[in-house]
């Protein structure tokens, strides 16, 4: 927001005053509680970025106050919630994005730049990954009644990019999941899935490991890697690496802000008015509600490994 030019912060809301001086003095916004900010008239969109439990909730609060939407990933913790949340926004007309910020780096035009052009032959198969290590114990995602998990925090960005170069329609096969003794909370976890057009696809992600944000399309022509799929820095320049029988190339592109262009698709849809009719838009949800029946899938079927954490 202050660094993306189409939008202009307003106002800051939370549930501790002193938190929202410190966020006001620092950028220059207005504070106040969130329930007080969704009845301000000059904001017209608002940005969410509570813990997932709170997403669906804060997200139809804001849509009922005629507020577009912004919120951060997942955009709730099951299917249901996030049909019914998008249904608002449908019926309201106003604009439901939910923030995964890797969909706007353009490395990934690059990427289907290449499968369009033939270089990787017939794919056969996705691998993705988003892997951490850690976190401190008092972290949201560690608490199971805010939508904590790996599978819900890390798990949905590779589900996300295999629908991305899949396209709609994947299914679960199988799941596996390493969660904790003490309440069963998911630490690490892997999916298999398929795409309707044969390719296989799988998935590992979890907050007990060195860091990896990778995936990899692999046809009869040639294997893809990105190594750095979800997480690139602002700075930082994405190496594509193509492997052939005989042959390795890399492509170095150009550094791009994808938080500030996830802002500025954002802001330009919302300024493009017209959300429900609108077919971008539409995706946008559709795309929402899919990763979430991919995460509920993997749930059901994930088999449990029971550790201590
Ligand atoms: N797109 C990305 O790259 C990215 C990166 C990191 C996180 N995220 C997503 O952003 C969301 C928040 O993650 P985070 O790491 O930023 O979390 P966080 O800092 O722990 O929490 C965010 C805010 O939620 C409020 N909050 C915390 N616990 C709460 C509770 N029990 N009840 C009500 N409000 C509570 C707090 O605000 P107040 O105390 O001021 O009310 C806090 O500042 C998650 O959905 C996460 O997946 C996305």
């Amino acid at each position: 927001m202050t660094g993306c030019p189409q939008t202009e912060l307003v106002a800051v809301g939370g549930r501790s005053p002193e938190r929202v001086q410190r966020f006001t003095d620092r950028f220059g916004c207005a504070g106040d509680s969130a329930e007080a900010l969704l009845e301000r008239e000059d904001i017209d969109a608002v940005y969410i970025s509570l813990p997932p439990s709170l997403h669906g909730e804060w997200a139809a609060r804001a849509l009922h106050a005629g507020k577009h939407v912004l919120v951060e990933k997942p955009i709730a913790t099951t299917a249901a919630e996030a049909r019914a949340v998008v249904s608002l926004a449908e019926d309201r007309g106003l604009v439901l994005r939910e923030n995964f910020m890797f969909l706007h780096h353009p490395q990934h035009d690059a990427v289907a730049t290449l499968i369009a052009e033939g270089r990787l032959g017939g794919l056969r198969s996705f691998r993705g990954a988003f892997c951490f290590p850690p976190l401190s114990s008092e972290d949201i995602r560690y608490v199971p009644g805010l939508g904590g998990g790996a599978l819900l925090d890390a798990g949905v960005y590779p589900l996300r990019a295999a629908a991305m170069l899949l396209g709609p329609g994947l299914r679960v096969a199988g799941a596996t999941a390493r969660v904790r003794r003490s309440d069963g909370l998911d630490l690490s976890g892997k999916a298999l899935l398929v795409s309707p057009s044969g390719v296989l696809a799988s998935v590992e992600f979890g907050f007990e490991h060195t860091y990896g944000s990778s995936y990899s399309l692999w046809g009869a022509g040639a294997k893809l890697t990105v190594p750095r799929a979800f997480t690139p820095p602002p700075g930082y320049q994405p190496v594509l690496v193509l492997e052939e029988q005989d042959h390795v190339e890399q492509f170095t592109l150009p550094a791009a802000d994808q938080l500030n262009r996830s802002l500025a698709g954002f802001a330009a849809a919302v300024a493009a008015g017209g959300a429900a009719a609108s077919p971008e838009e539409a995706r946008w949800r559709q795309d929402a509600v899919a990763t979430m029946e991919l995460v509920d899938a993997v749930r059901a079927q994930a088999v449990p490994v029971t550790v201590e954490g």
